[in-house]
């Protein structure tokens, strides 16, 4: 899906979401687990406000698990509450009900004590494009999806999706905007697949995910494209250039004369490291042992 964001695209998409807010107990941000800042709306905490937040590492399948478990320890000190999850399989998803009744627990205990009976946690799924957000809904909203109809109040064909029996969620997400302003968060959200090709030059994704790759990755880049160079300046343009050039040769993407085809590199680079057949890799950390 691309959406044009435009000023007046953001406004109504905040807008959107502020209105839901009125109708949910708790917001469920989701973040991309190999890009969680990058992944990250600018304006999340001016729009979720005043709303319990749950943070959702979603694709932890593709994401280097010692940093994930960092991720965790980030958000955790931010005061959220914060699971990191694989939505295409269902690892993990199912702990979320009970981390929704978890950040509700003083209210639920405050109904408990008065002797009313707590309703169902209702929630709304929140992030940018291509995050994750359907495949998580349908698989909270499993095989037993149970559609509870429309309500007072909700936009007219909005519906409410059960998760067990403690739990409900609002059938659209939120969906919001990344953060264009930082160029590299452009890059890197591209090394992931959420940005189309067509928006930025292929060659330049790779190149930048190369500077990241051989930074923290090089036995997985030497490993997977048979390389023999061992030693790589990450920050020297020249050092990238020539580590690209060395894996266009490995897999014979050659033009007359023998120069290497960069575009079709490129392609192979980033098609591989997507489908996670360098491993699972975090391209930002919290941490200063792989700060930029
Ligand atoms: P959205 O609603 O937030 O826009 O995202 P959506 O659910 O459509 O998911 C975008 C892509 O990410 C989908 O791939 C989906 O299968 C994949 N995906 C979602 N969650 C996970 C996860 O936890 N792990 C992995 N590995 N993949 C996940 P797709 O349909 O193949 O789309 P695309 O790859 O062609 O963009």
């Amino acid at each position: 899906m691309t959406i044009q964001w435009f000023p007046g695209h953001m406004t109504r998409a905040k807008r959107q979401i502020q209105e839901k807010l009125k109708l949910i107990d708790i917001t469920i941000e989701l973040l991309d687990a190999r890009v969680p800042l990058s992944s990250r709306n600018p304006m999340v905490d001016e729009i979720l406000a005043g709303k319990p937040r749950l943070i959702i590492l979603n694709k932890s399948d593709l994401a280097d698990p010692r940093i994930t478990e960092q991720w965790i320890t980030y958000f955790k000190y931010e005061g959220h509450e914060v699971i990191a999850v694989d939505s295409s399989t269902g690892t993990k998803v199912n702990e979320i009900p009970e981390k929704a009744r978890e950040l509700l627990r003083e209210k639920i205990e405050r109904q408990l004590s008065k002797g009313i009976n707590p309703r169902a946690v209702r929630g709304l799924i929140v992030g940018i494009p291509n995050v994750g957000k359907s495949t998580l809904i349908n698989r909270l909203a499993g095989r037993n999806i149970a559609i509870t109809g429309d309500r007072p109040g909700v936009t007219k064909g909005q519906q409410w999706i059960k998760v067990g029996t403690e739990m409900e969620l609002l059938d659209t997400p939120g969906i919001l905007w990344p953060k264009f302003e930082d160029e590299l968060v452009g890059y890197r959200l591209a090394m992931t697949g959420a940005i189309r090709e067509q928006v930025l030059n292929v060659e330049d994704i790779a190149f930048f995910a190369l500077r990241d790759l051989a930074e923290r990755y090089l036995p997985a880049l030497q490993e997977r494209f048979e390389l023999d160079i061992t030693s790589i300046d990450p920050a020297n343009s020249d050092d990238i250039v020539q580590l690209m050039e060395a894996i266009g040769r490995k897999r014979g993407c050659l033009l007359s004369g023998g120069v290497v085809n960069l575009e079709k590199t490129a392609g192979i680079i980033l098609r591989e490291m997507r489908a996670g057949k360098l491993g699972r890799i975090t391209y930002e950390a919290p941490f200063p042992d792989h700060a930029e």
